[in-house]
């Protein structure tokens, strides 16, 4: 389907960047600060880049007026960011901290007095330590009333000022490098809990989306899924089944759930068969199937292509989600299901040196799938390019990121013409940060940083060429990109 002439953005199109708190905050322990997850496992050895933390990170916490004067100088309309669950409740639950409540609130001020819509994501992955110790986090059923205990705390907080929620963000990527290869936290390996604790996280989600609209705030919730399409390496019938299972296991088994109250058929079925599928318990069907998000969001990174694969359990599957210690180029994509499908090099798309597809066309056919699929409006949560950026004169020439950005905006535009409902463009991401794995080799800003391994630099803001370019995209409502 190609249009002679594309559609235009829509007038109230939110157009705006993301981050997440571990990844900017840094003041790790002010403010009657608890301890997360992160706080302690980047603390063991060999697990991050050259053991890079987010103690400081790029020191948000006290430079955020700065970063928002930046966004307004770009025009920005909408800022997403994640909330600290540890900065609300230092345990987890219990005890308020209002300094931690008073930190965002002045933050969500201060985008609101600059015209810049908030959006507030409540879980980017910085489980309270305190929950993990006490009885598992995700792993327990007792995460559930807590998450909902936090989320109303926000939902009561700032309900009156944040129109758009972000419930869970990445459920899929955070459970598999906690569950499945051990690279985020708990650092555990184990197939039957990596399910149970998605079961779990399905179950706070629906509850928390439930009490959202309960509340009655004029406003929007949904989770941000990191969805990677899936394609067949040609038209043999198994490729194209082996595709399809990777949908399945890889997509639908989240998304179906997020929206239908459901886990699909194909995917149940490959659990059940292997003694994998969660443990039900009484009301969790019925609790499923009562919430529904008001909007899908998408984290949209690159696609992957499947063949066959016809031996369970035989192939050695590389993963995208490692550390990279070589400081070239990266480990390439795989999510690997056994039995399903392997995933195979897509000789018709590049690859950035980080050795993720680029691959602008997969945005436009994500847009379309999700919007036939579940009939929602679709916020882009997250997109972008991880670069080793260079600071050179004072600037950075990011002409990749600029190019990398331009097509992805072009094939939303398309996807708008096709007639997905998009509603925002949050890129990935507004300034540097650090990268849960790699430091600061990975780059993703529109602002540079002065940070590094060393985790001394002076945190000087540097806008790239990429932020000027942004700036011209904002102003023309996507006509310039
Ligand atoms: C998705 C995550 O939400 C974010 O935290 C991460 O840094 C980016 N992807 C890049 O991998």
């Amino acid at each position: 389907m190609e249009h002679k002439k594309l559609a235009a953005f829509p007038s109230d199109f939110l157009w705006g960047s993301a981050s997440a708190a571990y990844q900017i905050e840094g003041a790790y322990d002010e403010d009657g600060k608890g301890l997360s997850v992160w706080d302690n496992f980047v603390r063991i050895p060999g697990k991050t880049f050259k053991g890079t933390n987010g103690d400081v990170a790029v020191d948000h916490y006290h430079r955020y007026q700065e970063d928002v004067k930046l966004m307004a100088e770009m025009g920005m309309k909408a800022y997403r960011f994640s909330i600290a669950w540890t900065r609300i409740f230092p345990n987890g639950t219990g005890e308020v901290n209002e300094a931690g409540l008073k930190f965002y609130s002045d933050l969500i001020d201060d985008l609101l007095a600059n015209g810049i819509e908030p959006l507030v994501t409540i879980y980017h992955w910085d489980l309270p330590q305190a929950l993990q110790d006490a009885y598992g986090g995700w792993e327990s059923r007792q995460i559930i009333p807590d998450f909902v205990n936090y989320a109303e705390t926000l939902f009561k907080a700032y309900g009156d000022r944040v129109k758009y929620w972000v419930s869970l963000n990445e459920q899929n990527i955070f459970t598999h490098m906690g569950w499945q290869i051990a690279t985020h936290p708990p650092g555990k390996k184990d197939p039957k809990l990596f399910y149970q604790v998605n079961h779990h996280a399905n179950l706070a989600n629906a509850a928390v989306i439930n009490k959202f609209h309960e509340m009655g705030i004029d406003g929007k919730i949904g989770p941000s899924f990191a969805y990677t399409p899936q394609y067949a390496i040609d038209s043999n019938p198994l490729n194209v089944l082996a595709a399809e299972n990777a949908e399945e296991l890889g997509a639908h088994f989240w998304m179906d759930v997020y929206v239908y109250g459901e886990y699909p058929i194909v995917a149940l079925n490959y659990l059940k068969e292997r003694g994998l599928a969660p443990t039900f318990e009484p009301g969790d069907a019925e609790l499923l199937k009562s919430a529904k998000p008001d909007f899908m969001g998408l984290n949209f990174y690159q696609t992957a292509t499947n063949a066959w694969n016809p031996i369970d359990g035989g192939v050695e599957n590389k993963d995208s989600y490692q550390m990279n210690t070589t400081g070239k180029k990266g480990t390439s994509q795989d999510s690997g299901i056994p039995g399903l499908q392997k995933t195979v090099k897509n000789p018709f798309v590049e690859t950035t040196n980080w050795d993720w597809t680029i691959d602008p066309v997969g945005l436009r056919i994500a847009l379309r799938r999700i919007a036939s699929r579940y009939r929602l409006p679709v916020l882009i949560t997250e997109n972008g390019l991880g670069e080793y950026d260079k600071l050179e004169d004072g600037k950075v020439h990011d002409d990749y990121r600029i190019d990398f950005l331009k097509k992805h905006v072009l094939a939303i535009k398309e996807a708008i013409s096709d007639g997905v409902d998009v509603i925002g463009y949050t890129t990935w991401s507004y300034t540097d940060l650090l990268s849960w794995l790699n430091g600061y080799q990975k780059r993703y800003g529109f602002v540079y940083v002065d940070q590094d391994e060393t985790m001394t630099g002076s945190l000087k803001r540097i806008p790239k060429d990429s932020y000027y370019w942004y700036k011209d995209v904002i102003a023309s409502n996507g006509d310039d990109a």
